[in-house]
């Protein structure tokens, strides 16, 4: 297990999750993340799941039937960089978790994938909604043209936080070749004021 990085993201994020948090699946896919935040969140909690493709959110809803979790999760369709618009006021700032599995749906279109200026605005927006202790995951997938392109963005990013405001990880194999998906992991440590957010941009 220790090769997948998405068991890893699971055990990063779980870590963290108890009953009544409120958690983030910012691309939903076919849900088994969806499902994973569902559980841990309890019958209290809820998860707001994001997906653009309205067949991901259908194989979502279906998993979380399976496993009688549907109401525990708000799906939505929409591109996560709206992350601030969809999830209400009242939750800004409490949001425990954040997972992202970026690229494309396995067993659908690889041609809809993830890009990096919608990433990045996500996962800015998603480090602004978390609570302090709060944890972002990412699966970073560099092997291709546009997942180079995020990959670069987010290291460049991660590698900006002040060790007093976010704990930022990555975490990858290295016997493996450097085009292998890997993960970067966030804890966030203290709020940031709106106006010392620069780094964020
Ligand atoms: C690798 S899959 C996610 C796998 C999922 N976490 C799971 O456990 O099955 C990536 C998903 O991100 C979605 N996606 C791509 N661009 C997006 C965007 N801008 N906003 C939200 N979702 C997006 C794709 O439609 C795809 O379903």
């Amino acid at each position: 297990m220790l090769e997948t990085v998405t068991y890893i993201a699971q055990l990063f994020i779980g870590q963290v999750l108890n009953e009544g948090d409120i958690a983030i699946d910012a691309t939903a896919g076919n849900g088994k993340d969806t499902v994973f935040l569902a559980e841990h969140v309890g019958e209290t909690g809820h998860v707001y799941a994001f997906d653009i493709q309205e067949i991901a959110l259908e194989r979502t809803r279906r998993l979380l039937e399976e496993f009688r979790l549907h109401h525990r999760c708000t799906l939505i369709r929409s591109c996560h960089s709206k992350l601030l618009d969809h999830i209400p006021a009242s939750l800004h700032k409490h949001i425990r978790a954040v997972m992202f599995n970026l690229g494309y749906l396995p067993g659908g279109d690889r041609s809809i994938t993830t890009d990096v200026e919608t990433t990045m605005a996500a996962v800015r927006s998603a480090f602004h909604l978390l609570n302090v202790g709060g944890r972002i995951s990412i699966v970073v997938y560099p092997g291709h043209p546009a997942g180079t392109e995020e990959s670069e963005a987010l290291i460049h990013w991660s590698r900006r936080f002040p060790r007093d405001i976010a704990i930022a990880v990555q975490y990858r194999r290295l016997n493996s070749s450097d085009r292998s998906p890997y993960l970067i992991l966030i804890e966030k440590r203290r709020d940031v004021p709106a106006s010392g957010s620069e780094f964020l941009r």
